[in-house]
Protein backbone atom coordinates (compact mmCIF):
# COMPACT_ATOMS: atom_id res chain seq x y z
CA UNK A 1 0.00 0.00 0.00
CA UNK A 2 2.77 2.45 0.24
CA UNK A 3 6.33 2.09 -0.25
CA UNK A 4 9.14 4.60 0.33
CA UNK A 5 12.41 4.12 -1.24
CA UNK A 6 15.74 6.09 -0.84
CA UNK A 7 14.01 9.11 1.18
CA UNK A 8 16.52 12.01 1.37
CA UNK A 9 15.69 14.83 3.71
CA UNK A 10 17.57 18.04 5.33
CA UNK A 11 16.84 21.31 6.60
CA UNK A 12 18.53 24.30 6.15
CA UNK A 13 19.96 26.13 9.37
CA UNK A 14 21.47 29.31 8.39
CA UNK A 15 24.21 28.21 5.77
CA UNK A 16 24.53 24.87 7.27
CA UNK A 17 22.57 22.10 5.79
CA UNK A 18 21.58 19.60 8.21
CA UNK A 19 21.01 15.89 6.90
CA UNK A 20 18.16 14.26 8.84
CA UNK A 21 17.30 11.28 6.62
CA UNK A 22 19.70 9.95 4.36
CA UNK A 23 17.76 6.78 2.20
CA UNK A 24 15.17 5.55 4.27
CA UNK A 25 13.54 2.37 2.57
CA UNK A 26 10.26 1.23 3.68
CA UNK A 27 7.30 -0.61 2.59
CA UNK A 28 4.02 -1.11 4.51
CA UNK A 29 1.56 -3.66 3.04
CA UNK A 30 -2.30 -4.06 4.49
CA UNK A 31 -2.81 -4.54 7.64
CA UNK A 32 0.48 -4.77 8.70
CA UNK A 33 2.03 -2.69 11.83
CA UNK A 34 5.49 -1.68 12.63
CA UNK A 35 7.01 0.19 15.19
CA UNK A 36 9.92 2.86 14.73
CA UNK A 37 12.43 3.96 17.44
CA UNK A 38 15.05 6.16 17.52
CA UNK A 39 16.51 9.05 19.85
CA UNK A 40 15.16 12.30 20.02
CA UNK A 41 15.97 14.51 16.63
CA UNK A 42 16.47 11.31 15.01
CA UNK A 43 13.74 12.31 12.02
CA UNK A 44 11.26 10.10 13.56
CA UNK A 45 8.66 12.94 13.03
CA UNK A 46 10.18 14.20 9.67
CA UNK A 47 9.55 10.50 8.29
CA UNK A 48 5.77 10.38 9.30
CA UNK A 49 5.15 13.85 7.52
CA UNK A 50 6.69 12.24 4.40
CA UNK A 51 4.92 8.76 4.22
CA UNK A 52 1.43 11.42 5.20
CA UNK A 53 2.33 13.21 2.16
CA UNK A 54 2.28 16.27 3.90
CA UNK A 55 6.21 16.81 3.14
CA UNK A 56 7.84 16.01 0.34
CA UNK A 57 12.05 14.48 0.31
CA UNK A 58 14.69 16.17 -1.32
CA UNK A 59 15.59 13.08 -2.71
CA UNK A 60 13.50 9.76 -2.97
CA UNK A 61 10.12 8.91 -3.67
CA UNK A 62 7.00 7.69 -2.00
CA UNK A 63 4.40 5.85 -3.52
CA UNK A 64 0.92 5.59 -2.17
CA UNK A 65 -0.68 2.19 -4.20
CA UNK A 66 1.70 2.93 -6.78
CA UNK A 67 0.62 6.53 -7.24
CA UNK A 68 3.24 8.95 -6.42
CA UNK A 69 1.16 12.11 -5.82
CA UNK A 70 -1.65 12.04 -3.01
CA UNK A 71 -4.63 14.90 -3.45
CA UNK A 72 -5.75 16.16 0.22
CA UNK A 73 -9.10 14.07 -0.26
CA UNK A 74 -7.38 11.01 -0.85
CA UNK A 75 -5.20 11.83 1.34
CA UNK A 76 -7.66 12.05 3.90
CA UNK A 77 -9.88 8.82 3.06
CA UNK A 78 -6.74 6.62 3.39
CA UNK A 79 -4.19 8.03 5.66
CA UNK A 80 -4.78 9.10 9.14
CA UNK A 81 -2.01 10.49 11.05
CA UNK A 82 -1.50 10.96 14.98
CA UNK A 83 0.72 14.41 15.15
CA UNK A 84 3.24 14.50 18.38
CA UNK A 85 1.92 17.89 19.10
CA UNK A 86 -1.91 16.77 18.45
CA UNK A 87 -2.65 19.78 16.42
CA UNK A 88 -6.61 19.59 17.37
CA UNK A 89 -7.99 23.56 16.33
CA UNK A 90 -8.75 25.47 19.65
CA UNK A 91 -12.36 27.35 18.76
CA UNK A 92 -13.77 23.49 18.09
CA UNK A 93 -14.92 21.44 20.50
CA UNK A 94 -14.05 17.87 20.64
CA UNK A 95 -16.69 16.25 18.82
CA UNK A 96 -16.22 18.79 16.14
CA UNK A 97 -12.40 18.58 16.12
CA UNK A 98 -13.12 15.03 15.08
CA UNK A 99 -15.68 15.99 13.03
CA UNK A 100 -13.25 18.34 11.05
CA UNK A 101 -11.57 15.46 9.62
CA UNK A 102 -14.36 13.51 8.12
CA UNK A 103 -15.22 17.03 6.11
CA UNK A 104 -11.95 17.14 4.63
CA UNK A 105 -12.31 13.40 3.30
CA UNK A 106 -15.83 14.31 2.26
CA UNK A 107 -17.48 11.97 4.22
CA UNK A 108 -21.50 11.83 4.13
CA UNK A 109 -22.32 13.75 7.15
CA UNK A 110 -24.43 11.68 9.40
CA UNK A 111 -22.38 8.65 9.21
CA UNK A 112 -19.45 10.53 10.25
CA UNK A 113 -21.34 12.03 13.13
CA UNK A 114 -22.43 8.00 13.97
CA UNK A 115 -18.57 7.40 14.14
CA UNK A 116 -16.96 10.17 15.53
CA UNK A 117 -19.18 9.14 18.21
CA UNK A 118 -18.41 5.64 18.30
CA UNK A 119 -14.83 6.46 18.62
CA UNK A 120 -14.55 9.14 21.31
CA UNK A 121 -16.61 6.67 23.08
CA UNK A 122 -14.14 3.96 22.47
CA UNK A 123 -10.72 6.25 23.20
CA UNK A 124 -12.61 7.21 26.62
CA UNK A 125 -13.69 10.48 25.97
CA UNK A 126 -17.99 9.85 26.09
CA UNK A 127 -18.82 13.16 27.71
CA UNK A 128 -16.25 15.65 26.77
CA UNK A 129 -17.76 15.77 23.26
CA UNK A 130 -18.19 19.59 23.77
CA UNK A 131 -14.90 20.81 26.03
CA UNK A 132 -12.48 22.62 24.18
CA UNK A 133 -8.69 21.42 23.44
CA UNK A 134 -7.88 24.06 26.29
CA UNK A 135 -10.27 21.97 28.70
CA UNK A 136 -8.97 18.29 28.37
CA UNK A 137 -6.07 16.96 30.19
CA UNK A 138 -2.83 16.04 27.84
CA UNK A 139 -3.64 12.67 28.14
CA UNK A 140 -7.57 13.48 26.74
CA UNK A 141 -6.49 15.78 23.81
CA UNK A 142 -4.03 12.65 22.58
CA UNK A 143 -6.83 10.55 22.56
CA UNK A 144 -9.46 12.70 20.87
CA UNK A 145 -6.73 13.12 18.13
CA UNK A 146 -6.54 9.57 18.09
CA UNK A 147 -9.94 9.55 17.69
CA UNK A 148 -9.69 11.85 14.69
CA UNK A 149 -7.34 10.30 13.12
CA UNK A 150 -9.40 7.20 13.13
CA UNK A 151 -12.81 9.09 12.06
CA UNK A 152 -12.25 8.04 7.88
CA UNK A 153 -11.69 4.23 8.78
CA UNK A 154 -8.24 5.11 7.34
CA UNK A 155 -6.03 2.11 5.43
CA UNK A 156 -3.14 3.37 6.61
CA UNK A 157 -2.60 5.06 10.47
CA UNK A 158 0.41 6.70 11.25
CA UNK A 159 1.02 7.51 14.76
CA UNK A 160 3.82 9.67 16.00
CA UNK A 161 4.14 8.74 19.74
CA UNK A 162 0.31 8.53 20.49
CA UNK A 163 1.16 7.66 24.48
CA UNK A 164 3.88 10.05 24.76
CA UNK A 165 1.39 12.01 27.42
CA UNK A 166 -0.56 9.14 28.42
CA UNK A 167 0.18 7.13 31.76
CA UNK A 168 1.00 3.83 31.51
CA UNK A 169 -2.63 2.07 31.86
CA UNK A 170 -4.19 4.71 29.79
CA UNK A 171 -1.09 4.39 27.18
CA UNK A 172 -1.82 0.47 27.10
CA UNK A 173 -5.31 0.92 26.58
CA UNK A 174 -4.65 2.55 23.16
CA UNK A 175 -1.79 0.57 22.15
CA UNK A 176 -4.47 -2.19 22.36
CA UNK A 177 -7.23 0.21 20.28
CA UNK A 178 -4.58 0.84 17.69
CA UNK A 179 -3.00 -2.77 17.31
CA UNK A 180 -7.13 -3.77 18.00
CA UNK A 181 -8.09 -1.69 14.55
CA UNK A 182 -5.30 -3.57 12.39
CA UNK A 183 -6.93 -7.56 13.28
CA UNK A 184 -10.48 -6.15 12.72
CA UNK A 185 -10.25 -3.47 9.53
CA UNK A 186 -6.67 -5.00 8.36
CA UNK A 187 -5.39 -0.95 9.08
CA UNK A 188 -1.70 -0.71 8.76
CA UNK A 189 0.02 0.90 11.61
CA UNK A 190 3.24 3.27 11.53
CA UNK A 191 3.50 3.36 15.29
CA UNK A 192 6.69 5.78 16.49
CA UNK A 193 7.35 5.17 20.20
CA UNK A 194 10.34 5.62 22.75
CA UNK A 195 8.31 2.73 24.64
CA UNK A 196 10.48 -0.60 24.16
CA UNK A 197 7.26 -2.87 25.35
CA UNK A 198 4.67 -1.33 23.21
CA UNK A 199 7.33 -1.41 19.69
CA UNK A 200 7.17 -5.04 20.86
CA UNK A 201 4.03 -5.22 20.29
CA UNK A 202 4.24 -4.50 16.81
CA UNK A 203 5.16 -7.39 13.78
CA UNK A 204 8.16 -5.23 12.50
CA UNK A 205 10.37 -3.27 14.87
CA UNK A 206 12.52 -0.80 13.45
CA UNK A 207 15.27 1.97 14.32
CA UNK A 208 16.06 4.92 13.10
CA UNK A 209 19.49 5.53 13.50
CA UNK A 210 21.83 7.92 11.62
CA UNK A 211 19.24 8.65 8.86
CA UNK A 212 18.26 5.10 8.24
CA UNK A 213 15.81 2.82 9.09
CA UNK A 214 16.75 -0.83 10.40
N1 LIG B 1 11.03 22.44 10.03
C1 LIG B 1 12.27 22.23 10.46
N2 LIG B 1 13.25 23.13 10.24
C2 LIG B 1 14.53 22.89 10.63
N3 LIG B 1 14.92 21.79 11.27
C3 LIG B 1 13.99 20.86 11.55
C4 LIG B 1 12.62 21.02 11.16
N4 LIG B 1 11.93 19.93 11.56
C5 LIG B 1 12.84 19.12 12.17
N5 LIG B 1 14.07 19.67 12.17
C6 LIG B 1 15.29 19.06 12.71
O1 LIG B 1 15.42 17.78 12.13
C7 LIG B 1 15.84 16.82 13.08
C8 LIG B 1 14.81 15.69 13.18
O2 LIG B 1 13.63 16.19 13.76
P1 LIG B 1 12.38 15.25 14.03
O3 LIG B 1 11.99 14.59 12.76
O4 LIG B 1 11.36 16.06 14.71
O5 LIG B 1 13.02 14.16 15.02
P2 LIG B 1 12.31 13.14 16.04
O6 LIG B 1 10.85 13.11 15.71
O7 LIG B 1 12.99 11.82 15.79
O8 LIG B 1 12.58 13.63 17.42
C9 LIG B 1 16.04 17.59 14.38
O9 LIG B 1 17.40 17.90 14.49
C10 LIG B 1 15.20 18.81 14.20
O10 LIG B 1 15.71 19.89 14.93
MG1 LIG C 1 9.22 13.51 16.80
Amino acid sequence: MLQAAALVKGYRSGDRQIAVLRGVDLTIAAGESVSIRGESGSGKSTLLHLLAGIDTPDAGAVHWDGRTTLPVERRAAMIGMVFQSFYLIPELNTFENVLMAARVAGAPRAAARTRARELLGRVGLAGRETHLPAQLSGGERQRAAIARALVNSPRLLLADEPTGNLDEQTGAGVIDLLLGLGAETRTALVLVTHNAAHAARTARQLFLHEGVLR
